[in-house]
């Protein structure tokens, strides 16, 4: 019998590549998602004889109960994802991402899950105290919108668990995620730059100098696989940023890059004095300890989706599906 994986989420756009790396390994892999932005990224799925689909939602005991029976690790992906969908609608937001992850933690404990695999992110750096250092994962966080402070505080939650649980939790602070899925998103900053420069658009860029981190979609799913794989003592309890520190960009650069693929681009700079997150990232835990390397990095991302978008894979890129808001 092969490992049940539950990846709730997991029809979203990280949690759709996840869903396949997992299944390509030989896993049973369950997703449990409301589907807000539909099924498509995993309708052939259900191909698959080791696919298994609860439909429901993580704030709702009788979904979770069933989406937990029989699995043995859980990567939790279900959320309300990014500053403007929380700041949206708070209330959904904040029974999503806290309360859900609190009741999925909590019945994954009592039916004997052994791992719990938690998606958060290095938007809970907020802005750096000091501009030419690097945060890591024992610096001082400073989530500055509702989304960040979700994060932070099922953070808190699940390291604060007794150590002697039966499920051993581990944070993963992605970075800002760039790349294709079967969900494609159109609303992060490399894939939406690079959209508007491929379709021979003038793009407006607000703030310039701020620095972020940047992981391709793949590589972020394969850092849950590894997290998955690796020896409890490795993992449990702790908290890992998923990245590179050579992947750290400031917008500025990312158009740069676009601009050696794009050489037309047409950019205007708009000046902004203050970004709440502006942060650069040290990623050496997460190699050191578990040998985690990055496949892509940002202009293989941009090369890919300016192909895609050039070959008109997708016939409307402005869609709004493509958006989380
Ligand atoms: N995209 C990024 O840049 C980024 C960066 C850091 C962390 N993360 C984290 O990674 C995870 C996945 O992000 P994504 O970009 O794939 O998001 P996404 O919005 O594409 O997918 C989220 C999925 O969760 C499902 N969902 C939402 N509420 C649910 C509920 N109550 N019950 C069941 N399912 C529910 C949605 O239907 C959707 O399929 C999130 O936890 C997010 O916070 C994302």
């Amino acid at each position: 019998m092969s490992k049940r994986i539950l990846i709730t989420g997991g029809a979203g756009y990280i949690g759709s590549v996840l869903a396949r790396q997992l299944l390509e390994k030989g896993y049973t892999v369950r997703v449990l998602d409301r589907l807000m932005y539909g099924g498509e990224p995993i309708i052939d799925m259900f191909n698959y004889p080791n696919f298994e689909f609860v439909k429901g939602d993580v704030r709702v005991r009788e979904d979770v109960e069933q989406a937990l029976e029989g699995v043995d690790c859980v990567a939790h992906l279900a959320a309300i994802v990014g500053d403007p969908a929380c700041a949206k609608d708070p209330e959904l937001s904040r029974s999503t991402n806290f309360e859900g992850s609190k009741l999925l933690y909590e019945v994954a404990n009592e039916k004997g899950a052994t791992r719990f695999v938690f998606a958060s992110t290095c938007s809970n750096y907020g802005k750096m105290d000091d501009p030419d250092a690097f945060v890591k994962e024992d610096s001082k966080l400073a989530p500055v919108s509702l989304y960040a402070e979700t994060k932070v505080a099922t953070e808190q939650f699940l390291l604060g668990q007794p150590k002697d649980n039966t499920t051993k939790p581990t944070c993963l602070r992605f970075s800002t995620v760039y790349g294709l899925s079967l969900r494609p998103r159109f609303d992060l900053t490399v894939n939406e730059f690079t959209k508007e420069l491929a379709l021979g658009r003038e793009l407006v860029v607000f703030g310039e100098q701020f620095w972020r981190p940047y992981c391709h979609v793949y590589d972020l799913a394969r850092s849950v696989v590894t997290v998955i794989e690796a020896d409890a003592d490795k993992v449990a309890f702790d908290v890992f940023n998923v990245g590179d520190t050579s992947e750290n960009y400031q917008k500025q650069m990312i158009v740069d890059e676009i601009k050696k693929q794009i050489p037309d681009a047409n950019v205007k700079y708009v000046s902004k004095n203050e970004d709440p997150r502006d942060y650069r990232v040290n990623f050496d835990k997460i190699r050191e300890r578990l040998g985690f390397e990055l496949m892509f990095d940002v202009p293989k991302g941009i090369a890919q989706i300016k192909e895609v978008l050039e070959a008109g894979f997708i016939t409307n890129p402005d869609d709004n599906k493509y958006k989380n808001v």
